[in-house]
């Protein structure tokens, strides 16, 4: 049973796909991890509809938008299945441009976590690489694609103008709102972003399906990948402890993964799944409740 919105079907589903949102990010940052000055310049069809998602992200991501998130989606009581099984139901996100040059949810998650696993780094973090969008399934339970994917925020202070497309932010209602429109908001400087609320999606949603079984550094991860005002950016240092400073080298350390590691050749899923299963019975428990 899908959620019912109050958005119009061009307010829930902008973009072709929600991957088109992840090669917007690849085209923002290059491989050398400078900022592409040209970034907002070109001229390209895509940009209209990626536009046109931040305007419905940075509309709608309010403090209260994401309280009520958190409210419906945190309980857990949509479905209960195996990992694996969840990566599969993660698979049916229909796909609707590009079918060639396509590669599916599945690879790109194996092939982050494969990417991860040649450059022998422990499986925990392989396995956090295969997981690390497995809340995407939000899209499943028809959420919109800005409440699912995008750059995330935190909420409950001024949004930095590090974020992609800040003007949009002057349609929020937390913009003039002066308990949230400040500098530190409803936080205090340096409180760590443990007392921060983000901004809600994928990220966050998953964090709170994984927090008691893996590792700080993958929970980082997880929860800050798509936090590109911070992790790139640089634009909440304020919010952050040292804690937060010393997780943060995790985090930058898993991002080229996740934007690099996409080959066009798809990985072999009957070859690969044995290894991936054995992680997910190491770490994680039978079934998770999504
Ligand atoms: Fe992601
Ligand atoms: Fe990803």
């Amino acid at each position: 049973m899908k959620e019912q919105n109050s958005f119009s079907e061009k307010e829930i589903n902008p973009l072709h796909n929600i991957e088109q949102w992840d090669e917007d990010v690849l085209e923002r940052y290059t491989e050398d991890g400078k900022t592409k000055n040209e970034y907002r310049n070109y001229d390209n069809p895509q940009r209209d509809t990626v536009r046109e998602f931040y305007r419905l992200n940075h509309t709608y991501q309010s403090y209260d938008f994401v309280q009520q998130k958190r409210e419906e989606f945190l309980q857990f009581k949509r479905k209960q299945m195996r990992v694996w099984d969840a990566m599969d139901f993660l698979n049916t996100l229909v796909d609707d441009s590009d079918p060639d040059i396509e590669l599916d949810q599945l690879q790109h998650l194996l092939q982050t976590g494969e990417a991860i696993r040649a450059d022998g780094h422990p499986d925990w973090f392989v396995l956090t690489g295969f997981i690390h969008d497995m809340g995407k399934v939000l899209c499943l339970f028809g959420e919109p694609q800005w409440a699912v994917v995008g750059d995330t925020f935190p909420v409950g202070c001024a949004y930095s103008d590090k974020i992609v497309y800040p003007e949009f932010f002057a349609n929020n209602p937390d913009y003039s709102d002066d308990r949230f429109n400040t500098k530190y908001g409803i936080y205090a400087e340096s409180c760590g972003l443990r007392n921060v609320t983000m901004s809600w999606g994928h990220d966050e949603y998953l964090y709170h399906i994984m927090k008691d079984y893996l590792p700080e550094p993958a929970l980082y991860m997880i929860r800050y990948h798509s936090f590109y005002s911070q992790h790139r950016e640089h634009g909440y240092e304020h919010l952050m402890d040292d804690h937060d400073r010393e997780m943060f080298e995790w985090v930058k350390k898993f991002n080229p993964y996740d934007l690099y590691s996409k080959s066009p050749k798809p990985p072999v899923v009957a070859e690969l799944k044995p290894y991936y299963e054995g992680l997910i019975r190491k770490y994680l428990p039978e079934t998770i409740r999504l």
